[in-house]
């Protein structure tokens, strides 16, 4: 099937099959390796994307459903100057190996955007679908925390 997605901006035309992911898309037909593969199954976050500002699992997303603005962690960043979000990661230390990174960071982006979950305890129960192996999970509530106060 041909299908144009609409990703970071710029329009990506693709022919794929019907069956392919969104995740499968963005890293193996569109180049965007930023987007990490955990578990392929919706259980661990690594591939969080935002859609129209929601997030979403691009592994349980077929990409010829993707409809609308497509934005992945190669997509927030203007030339060398890092999303708060990205800043407030760093600041935080709120990485070990980096990754589970993209998904949290692109989950707590949409979760600022929802405009709920301001204690940590909120943070931390909207954030629990993004798994982070190495457990860098007090500082990744603490980035969350800093880049909402920021943003206020
Ligand atoms: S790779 Fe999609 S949720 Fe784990
Ligand atoms: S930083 Fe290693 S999995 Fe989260």
């Amino acid at each position: 099937m041909d299908v144009t997605l609409n990703v970071n901006g710029e329009a990506r035309h693709l022919r794929i099959e019907p069956r392919v992911s969104l995740l499968d898309a963005l890293r193996e037909r569109c180049g965007l390796t930023g987007t990490k593969k955990g578990c392929d199954h919706g259980q661990c976050g690594a591939c969080t994307v935002l859609i129209d500002g929601r997030r979403v699992h691009a592994c349980l997303t077929l990409a010829v459903m993707a409809r609308g603005k497509i934005t992945t962690i190669e997509g927030l960043a203007r030339g060398e100057q890092l999303h708060p979000m990205q800043a407030a990661f760093v600041e935080c230390d709120g990485l070990q190996c980096g990754y589970c990174t993209p998904g949290q960071i692109m989950s707590a982006i949409g979760l600022l955007g929802e405009g709920h979950a301001k204690s940590d305890d909120e943070v931390r129960e909207e954030m629990s679908g993004n798994i982070c192996r190495c457990g860098a999970y007090s500082n990744i509530v603490s980035a969350i925390q800093l880049a909402r106060g920021r943003s206020a």
